[in-house]
Formats: C-alpha cells, sequence, structure tokens
C-alpha cells in the first residue's frame, strides 16, 4: 500500500499523521519538529507558556515571547511542517494567534471554543485554520458561519472523539457511552457536514480523526472510514523527543486502565488524567490553595475552582507529578517504553501497511 499523503490548504505532509497538541509545555519545539522531520505535521501547543505568578502585562508577554521562541526553535530544527494549537478559552488567544502569524505559522489549530471570529483575526488565506471539533452540529454551525460572515471555510477539521487526552468535548453523561459517540459513528456525520461546503468552495477539507488511535491498524481503519489522516498525542509522549518531564512520562508507562479518569476541569470541560495523588489529595482536601494575579482563562472562576490548572499542569511538566495534573488518553496505559520518533513512525507505517 502506498502511503497517502495529507493535504492542507498549501501543504503536503508525507504521512497522514499530525501529532496533537499538548499542553501545558507536552509538545514543544522538540516533539513538534521531530515529528515534522519524519513527514507528519507537528503541533506546539501556545498554552501556559508564561509565568503564571507574574502580572498581567507580563504573562502576556513572557507567553507571546515564549511563543516565538518555541516556533524560531522549530524551524532551525526541520523544514517540515508545524502547526499551533490554540484554546478559545485563553484570555490571551488572539495575540498568541498574532504571534504565530507573524512568525510564519501556516496552520492554526483551535478548540475548547467556538473559532467563530478566527477567519477575522486570521485574514491571509495561505495561513489554513484547522477548527477541533466533536460533533457534525459544531462542525455545521462552525462552516456556516464562517461561510456567511466571511466567505471562507476550514482548511481541515480535526474531528475529536471521546477517547481523546485532555480535555473533552462532551458532556460527561456522553462520554459514559463512548461507543455512542465513537469515532466511526461520528465520522461519517461530518463528512456528510463536510461536504456541503466542499462542493460549495470547490476544494476537499480533510477530516483528520482523533482520539485513542493507538497504531497502524487503527490508521489504517480511519482512512477506510473516510478520514483523510489521524491526529495522535497519547502515543507520542513516551518519546526521546517530547518535551516534558521524565517523571511525566514514567507516569504514562507506569498507569493501569483503571487509573485513568474523567475529571470536572476548572476550564467548565470535562477532562481525561492519570488518578494520581494530585487527584487524590484534592479528592480528600476538596480544595488546593489559588494565587491568580493573572486570569489566564476567560472561563475560571477562581473563588469557585477547586485548584489552579494552570499551575497542576506546569508542576508535571517540570516533574512534580504528586502535585500536578497529567493529562492523558484513554490508551495511555498500552504504552509499555519510551522510544524515538523514528522508531515510533517507522512503527505506525509499518503496521499500517499491513493493515
Ligand atoms: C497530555 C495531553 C495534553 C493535551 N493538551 C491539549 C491542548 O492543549 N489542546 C488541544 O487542543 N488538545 C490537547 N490534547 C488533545 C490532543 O491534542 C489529541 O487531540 C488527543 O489527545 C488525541 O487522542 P490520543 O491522545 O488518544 O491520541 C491533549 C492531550 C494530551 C494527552
Amino acid at each position: 500500500m502506498k502511503i497517502p499523503k495529507l493535504k492542507i490548504g498549501s501543504i503536503t505532509a508525507d504521512i497522514p499523521i499530525v501529532q496533537g497538541a499538548m499542553g501545558v509545555r507536552v509538545s514543544l519545539s522538540s516533539l513538534a519538529s521531530a515529528v515534522a522531520e519524519e513527514g507528519g505535521i507537528g503541533t506546539i501547543s501556545s498554552i501556559g507558556l508564561g509565568d503564571i505568578e507574574a502580572s498581567k502585562r507580563e504573562y502576556e508577554r513572557m507567553s507571546r515571547e515564549a511563543l516565538e521562541k518555541e516556533i524560531r526553535k522549530a524551524k532551525t530544527m526541520t523544514n517540515g511542517h508545524i502547526a499551533v494549537n490554540f484554546m478559545g478559552v485563553l484570555s490571551n488567544v488572539d495575540d498568541l494567534i498574532t504571534t504565530a502569524v507573524k512568525e510564519g505559522i501556516k496552520m492554526i489549530v483551535y478548540g475548547a471554543g467556538l473559532p467563530i471570529k478566527l477567519p477575522g483575526l486570521v485574514e491571509d488565506s495561505s495561513v489554513s485554520l484547522l477548527p477541533i471539533i466533536s460533533s457534525s452540529r459544531v462542525a455545521e454551525l462552525i462552516l456556516r458561519v464562517w461561510d456567511k460572515r466571511y466567505e471562507r471555510t476550514a482548511d481541515a477539521i480535526i474531528l475529536e472523539g471521546p477517547l481523546a487526552g485532555g480535555h473533552l468535548g462532551f458532556s460527561e453523561e456522553q462520554l459514559n457511552h463512548p461507543e455512542k459517540y465513537s469515532l466511526d459513528n461520528l465520522l461519517p456525520e461530518v463528512l456528510e457536514t463536510v461536504k456541503v461546503y466542499e462542493d460549495k468552495y470547490g476544494k476537499k477539507i480533510p477530516v483528520i480523526a482523533a482520539g485513542g488511535i493507538f497504531n497502524g491498524k487503527d490508521i489504517a481503519r480511519m482512512l477506510s472510514l473516510g478520514a483523510s489522516g489521524v491526529q495522535m498525542a497519547t502515543r507520542f509522549v513516551c518519546t526521546v523527543e517530547c518535551d516534558v518531564s521524565q517523571e511525566f512520562k514514567q507516569s504514562y508507562l507506569d498507569v493501569k486502565e483503571e487509573d485513568i479518569v474523567i475529571i470536572k476541569s476548572p476550564v467548565g470541560m470535562p477532562g481525561r488524567a492519570i488518578n494520581n495523588r494530585f487527584l487524590k489529595d484534592l479528592e480528600v482536601k476538596g480544595k488546593h490553595k489559588i494565587k491568580c494575579p493573572y486570569r489566564c482563562l476567560t472561563v475560571c472562576k477562581v473563588d469557585k475552582a477547586k485548584y489552579c490548572i494552570a499551575l497542576a499542569l506546569v508542576n508535571s511538566y517540570f516533574g512534580d507529578v504528586d502535585h500536578g495534573l497529567i493529562f492523558c488518553g484513554q490508551n495511555a496505559y498500552r504504552i509499555d517504553k519510551i522510544v524515538t520518533i523514528k522508531e515510533l513512525i517507522y512503527d505506525l507505517l509499518a503496521e499500517l501497511e499491513a493493515a
């Protein structure tokens, strides 16, 4: 089998694999550039790069400068394709997007919030816009509004199913029925929604499937169902190049299936994480102290939040996992070793060909 390429706007990736963004600081220039070097699309996470103890002005400036630095670093490491991911709930999201575009990024991935105004912010049509959605209803809403307001459509859609890591676009009730909302069920609906806009704009809008995709066989299944590519994140954590601490990676190697749980995040969405010491302590104490000089999230209700999610994720990044939150996908327990990106991509492609 010839491995299909993944074309998004003006770029063509040699392999149909996107490394999903992982915040906070789990996917930075090292991981993203290594994936891009192997022919995939590497995604830098723009989230939580500033010093959360800093004042408002300092936080924004530090976040902006840190993002510039990661993008520039990635570009020194690869000529491959690099995307940057943004969360709609960030209070400095517009500033970060403008920064990425100024730095020459050609793919803007937007999740955790509706990217209704995104085409107004990024008018350059050579910059591809990739909304993350979890239902055909939300895909239709975004595409309809973009069409009406901006006469523009998405350059690709990332469909994230219920087995993904990090924040999830499903209610807790929906997450109790993952089979009903499986990618196999959601994908045909999303393809149908997208088709209307493909016809109208006379271009392909690739749909990229994400959430629980673990091996080449899974990739083959998604491609056979009509996805143009897949986005994977959890599999990329236990790699030499992944930017996060060794302790974070070790938590993935140690985790058992029953220790992967759904949490209520201060972001206001459910999330999937490892039930570690931090979460167990929280259960006993009910709340961790919060100091919030900079409101990094528009939606976080500081007086009601049980902990500062930015601090909890930064702690894990630095290796203090007992005081930190560790996001992971449902299949994290299946990972048993740390490999290089080259080895991982080689295995995935061999399995894909075999399948
Ligand atoms: C540790 C971790 C952090 C994540 N952080 C983000 C994020 O900041 N923004 C985002 O859009 N998705 C985030 N995700 C979701 C991934 O980008 C990806 O779509 C999803 O996890 C795919 O499922 P998989 O992990 O089973 O491959 C995160 C996932 C993980 C595992």
